[in-house]
């Protein structure tokens, strides 16, 4: 039976390390706030100018790749995922595939937008590729600049504390070993909270969704017929250029989909948890990872925590983190490993893997 595994995995964090501290400089927070609260003592902020997801990005995938022991012209396909994109259009796919310097125009690029849960999509999607047979040499890659659309005011700390920049990549490579690569994954979506956690501006929504929020938003749009709905003097003046997220009902529903998800997924894999060498969970908040590892009976060895010196991350973080797992040994061939994520939209996914 053909299934993947990771064939080769890679990420990179930028050097500029950002504490708490410094960010007490120029927001209303502390340290002790941000801590307790989270968990988080400092994040990376990639260079500004130089470094872009995309970069960051190339330089997860080259280690990736090189691990993965092919030549980069031997990718097939490009999985992105990312809420932080170079562009609004063309999406990171294709500029990855550039950066890297992949002339093989056969090789295809998708994007995806789910945000936390975006890498367990595009493994995911990965996966279903090598299974079919269609693909040999999926490249799959989170990558995130938050730093360059946070808002560093008081307003925005309850969000802009909490995230990073990163990248983290894999190759999926086709495998027909017994009891090898990923044995299950699981995805799921609710749009009822799209808004909970959501960067709508600069959109094309004409403030369509107003429908579906307990307080519409006027966002200045002009009586002009066409254009003008997309950014607006408003949206700059008002500071609605930044992501919103509702804290408190986000983790209420994080740490009830987190093992919720993982149980599906061991389930599906005809596993049980006390099967499990290692969870790999999506670095939304130590708090929130605490939570699943206490619901699990997971030992610390068993949960891998980083958020701690990278913030979240976002589409990175479970890549990032099952990399580092994987450079400490605490990632070993033979163990079983759930990765698993939750964020907005509201979506969420788990994979279970035989490293
Ligand atoms: N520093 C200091 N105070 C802050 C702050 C900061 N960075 N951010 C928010 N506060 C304040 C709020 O203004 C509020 O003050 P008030 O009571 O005077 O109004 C107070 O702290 C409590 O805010 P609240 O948002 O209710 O805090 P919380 O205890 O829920 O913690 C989060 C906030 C964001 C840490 C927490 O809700 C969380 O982690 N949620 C999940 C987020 C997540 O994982 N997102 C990633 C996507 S999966």
């Amino acid at each position: 039976m053909l299934r993947s595994k990771i064939g080769g995995i890679g990420y990179y964090v930028p050097e500029k390390v950002v504490t708490n501290h410094d960010l007490t400089k120029v927001m209303d927070t502390s340290d002790e706030w941000i801590q307790e609260r989270t968990g988080i003592l400092e994040r990376r902020y990639g260079k500004k100018h130089e470094e872009t997801t995309t970069s960051m990005a190339a330089r997860a995938s080259t280690v990736a790749i090189e691990r993965a022991g092919i030549q980069k012209e031997e990718v097939d396909f490009i999985i992105f995922a990312t809420l932080s994109p170079d562009y609004y259009f063309p999406g990171c796919g294709v500029l990855l595939q550039r950066e890297l310097g992949i002339t093989n125009t056969a090789a295809g690029a998708l994007d995806i937008r789910n945000q936390c849960s975006g890498f367990l999509y595009g493994l995911t999607v990965g996966d279903q590729f090598i299974r079919t047979g269609m693909y040999k040499n999926v490249l799959v890659v989170g990558a995130e600049m938050h730093s360059m659309g946070l808002d560093f005011t008081t307003r925005g700390r309850n969000v802009t504390v909490i995230f990073g920049d990163g990248a983290g990549a894999v190759v999926l490579q086709p495998t027909e070993e017994e009891n090898k690569g990923i044995l299950s994954t699981c995805l799921h979506s609710d749009g009822t909270y799209a808004e909970k956690l959501a960067f709508i501006n600069p959109g094309a929504h004409g403030g369509y969704h107003a429908k579906y929020l307990e307080e519409p938003a006027d966002y200045g749009y002009s009586d002009a017929e066409y254009g003008e709905m997309f950014i607006t003097q408003r949206m700059i003046d008002e500071g609605m250029l930044f992501p919103y997220m509702d804290g408190p009902f986000v983790f209420k529903m994080a740490v009830q989909k987190f093992p919720e998800v993982i149980i599906e997924a061991l389930d599906k894999a005809g596993l049980q948890k006390e099967d499990l060498d290692m969870v790999i969970p999506h670095q939304a908040n130590l708090r929130i990872s605490q939570f699943v590892q206490k619901r699990l009976g997971l030992r610390d060895s068993q949960i891998w925590n980083n958020i701690q010196k990278f913030g979240n991350t976002t589409a990175a973080s479970v890549p990032i983190a099952l990399c580092e797992a994987y450079e400490a040994g605490a990632v070993k061939p033979g163990d079983l490993v759930c990765l698993a994520a939750f964020g907005s939209g509201f979506t969420w996914g788990a994979a279970v893997l035989r490293w």
